[in-house]
């Protein structure tokens, strides 16, 4: 069997890649398509990072080949990702001196995510990463209990000349959080571009220095703020937090399909299931699967994303938390060990990422006037 050229490269003008509107040999996409024999090797050139789309435009080639040109035919697709060059996007600035950005997200509140943020930051720390912790939920911000530095505020430094931002640091790590500026009986409802100006400065005007992670615990949910918060930084990928009940993973997947929706392309680097048993303290080995059985890591099989690992339902996580020191700073202790693999298992994610795709662009939101992170 010999394939020919023109033929398949017509087969591949019945292909579209979503968020792109034409077909794939119009818009640029198909740089080369070479045969030989019975073999087609289909050169990709795609202007996202998504996974899910670079894997959908591999299947929809063979796919296509196979039900249109021959079912035998051996195809290869190579996929290369370029940065789209649009001139009517503000390129959001890459931030000086911090390497990743992690978004911690939940679809639902409650299940855990600034417990999760919490920890996984102290593990980081205790591997000897720089770590900060931006705290964007402006709905319930919990860092500053959780580090026990609620009585603080940031003061202003001068840097360079410019005034900036000091974050406030406790157990190595360096916070800063909406709650700093809100007294905590007070609800703060922010709109979406308030909330994301506020994170701006929060991020561009403080003096973070050198960070090797910083952790973004994101409000629950997947509304406008979420929109905004993603579009004006340059997130390098989120962790998903979820328990193992129904409702839950209805919105964890509803966070996943956000993270990966067309003008966010933010990668997904895993799902973390949290509650996923109960071990008393005085019977370790038994295992009670209060919230239902492994719901989390089936989602994340689902949606073929990575599964990073889970947290028990122990005490002594939510005694630390209101204690206001992590779990996890807890040598010898059962917890100490689950976060270690967990945020193993981060890291390797990241730098996964970070060897297969360019850097996340954020669109820096220029058009707030008249707010201010710096609220009285
Ligand atoms: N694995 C766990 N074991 C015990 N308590 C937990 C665990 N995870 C979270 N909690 C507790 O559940 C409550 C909600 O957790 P939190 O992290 O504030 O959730 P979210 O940020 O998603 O709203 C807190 O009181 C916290 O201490
Ligand atoms: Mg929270």
């Amino acid at each position: 069997m010999k394939l020919d050229r023109k033929e398949i490269l017509k087969a591949l003008e019945t292909i579209t890649i979503a968020g792109e509107g034409k077909n794939m040999v119009e818009s640029g996409a198909v740089a080369n398509v070479i045969t030989f024999g019975d073999e087609v090797v289909v050169d990709l050139v795609l202007h996202t990072p998504a996974m899910h789309i670079k894997k959908r435009a591999e299947d929809d080639i063979k796919k296509t080949i196979h039900d249109l040109i021959s079912a035998d035919a051996k195809v290869k697709v190579n996929i290369k990702v370029e940065a789209k060059e649009n001139p009517n996007e503000i390129k959001g600035k890459a931030i000086p001196g911090i390497k990743n950005i992690i978004a911690v997200a939940s679809g639902k509140g409650g299940v855990g995510k600034s417990t999760v943020t919490a920890n996984l930051a102290v593990t980081l720390a205790k591997m000897g990463f720089k770590v900060g912790i931006l705290d964007a939920d402006i709905y319930g911000p919990s860092m500053p209990i959780m580090f026990d530095v609620e009585n603080e505020k940031p003061i202003s430094i001068t840097v360079d000349g410019k005034s900036k931002m000091k974050p406030i640091e406790s157990y190595e790590i360096k916070i800063l959080s909406i709650g700093f500026f809100t007294a905590p009986s007070q609800a703060v409802i922010w709109r979406g571009p308030m909330a994301a100006k506020a994170l701006n400065q929060m991020i561009f005007d403080a003096d973070w220095g050198e960070l090797d992670f910083m952790l973004l615990d994101l409000p629950p949910g997947t509304g406008d703020i979420h929109l905004s918060i993603m579009q004006s930084l340059p997130i390098t990928g989120a962790v998903v937090v979820s328990t193992p009940q129904a409702v839950a993973l209805a919105d964890a997947k509803k966070g996943v399909a956000m993270f990966m929706q067309d003008n966010i392309n933010v990668p997904v680097l895993g799902i973390i299931e949290n509650m996923a048993y109960f071990t008393p303290e005085e019977l370790p080995e038994n295992k009670y699967y209060i919230f239902g059985q492994e719901g989390a890591k089936n989602l994340a099989q689902d949606l073929d994303v990575p599964f990073l690992g889970e947290v028990p339902i122990v005490q002594s996580i939510r005694e630390a938390g209101d204690y206001g020191r992590p779990a996890a700073l807890q040598t010898a202790s059962v917890i100490e060990t689950v976060f270690e693999e967990i945020t193993r298992n981060v890291v390797q994610e990241t730098v996964n990422r970070n060897e297969n795709l360019p850097a996340t662009e954020a669109i820096k939101i220029t058009t707030m006037a008249g707010c201010s992170a710096v609220k009285k």
